[in-house]
């Protein structure tokens, strides 16, 4: 049974059958993600999992090394919010051990039926319109989720309700700023970036997203609030540059329906991401960690 009020055991399974970026009957420049406000990334394309994998490896050890300085401990009760393919929720769930549980909360929840542990429930919430229990959790984690969101105080805030008094809030986000950055170029896949960015804005993402997570945790009268950013080099042709070409092909078809790049250009581009000769910086992880008054 689940503990979260209006939510669901588990999401609809992913549909591994369709072409990139296709849904059966649709333009392909509409469906998942082209409506202001609904979350930009297509959870039925059949390389969303693969997709999610190549971002936690790019982030993970960056996220772990923040936990274990948080110091999360045995049989603490812990919210994963929009957990994705579940490294981050499975890493918790080894560390609070049989006495503490993690709930694992996102959208689509299929992408977590590996993990068996049974202190790890995976509940379906729309983090937009549903509140996990209040007062429950010691650690409240969000991973490049709430700059998804269009009412990301409003997010924060139910995020913090759901802290126990004295309960830490650890929030990632980015600025996409220096992403592509590299030796090879001022304008280095600037126009690839921009057209994506640009098609993501529109959904709702929010660029400087880790800048707003400081803001609302400073405006709900937080303590011991701290902020600083990470950034990763990416080699070519490596798993982490996978996740960038990845990125590229999810939005494919709708960057051509909307005109904003060519076959051309998109194939250009995934060569160029798949040299091992090109080396380019991420994105910055901007992480906000801040404690509930007791
Ligand atoms: C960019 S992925 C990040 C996944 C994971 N946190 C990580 O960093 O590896 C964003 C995740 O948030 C989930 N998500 C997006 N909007 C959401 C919402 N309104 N409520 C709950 N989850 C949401 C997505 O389904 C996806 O799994």
């Amino acid at each position: 049974m689940s503990i979260v009020e209006n939510a669901t055991r588990s999401g609809s399974a992913a549909r591994e059958d369709r072409p990139a970026g296709a849904r059966p009957g649709e333009h392909p420049g509409e469906g998942a993600g082209t409506r202001p406000g609904e979350y930009v990334f297509d959870q039925a394309w059949d390389r969303e999992s693969e997709r999610l994998r190549t971002n936690e490896a790019i982030w993970d050890p960056g996220t772990v090394e923040r936990l274990e300085r948080i110091g999360v401990a045995e049989g603490w009760s812990v919210l994963e919010v929009g957990a994705g393919t579940g490294s981050i929720t499975g890493w918790l769930s080894e560390r609070v051990g049989p006495r503490g549980r993690v709930v694992a909360v996102d959208l689509e929840t299929s992408r977590l039926d590996w993990l068996r542990a049974p202190n790890v429930e995976a509940v379906t919430l729309d983090i937009r319109h549903q509140d996990p229990p209040r007062e429950a959790f010691d650690l409240v984690h969000a991973r490049m989720v709430v700059q998804h969101l269009q009412d990301r105080p409003g997010a924060v805030a139910r995020l913090v309700r759901a802290l126990k008094p004295g309960g830490v809030l650890f929030l990632e986000d980015t600025d996409s700023l220096p992403l592509f950055r590299s030796a090879t170029g001022e304008d280095f896949l600037a126009d690839v970036k921009a057209a994506g960015y640009g098609l993501m804005r529109r959904a709702g993402h929010e660029p400087r997203g880790g800048h707003f997570d400081l803001a609302a945790v400073l405006d709900l009268g937080l303590e011991e609030v701290s902020a600083e950013g990470r950034a990763v080099m990416v080699r070519g042709g490596s798993h982490q540059a996978r996740h960038y070409m990845l990125w590229l092909e999810s939005l494919r078809s709708r960057l051509l329906a909307q005109g904003l790049l060519d076959e051309e250009r998109i194939e250009a581009a995934l060569r160029e991401m798949a040299d091992p000769a090109n080396r380019w910086l991420s994105q910055v992880l901007i992480s906000t960690i801040a404690r509930k008054p007791r």
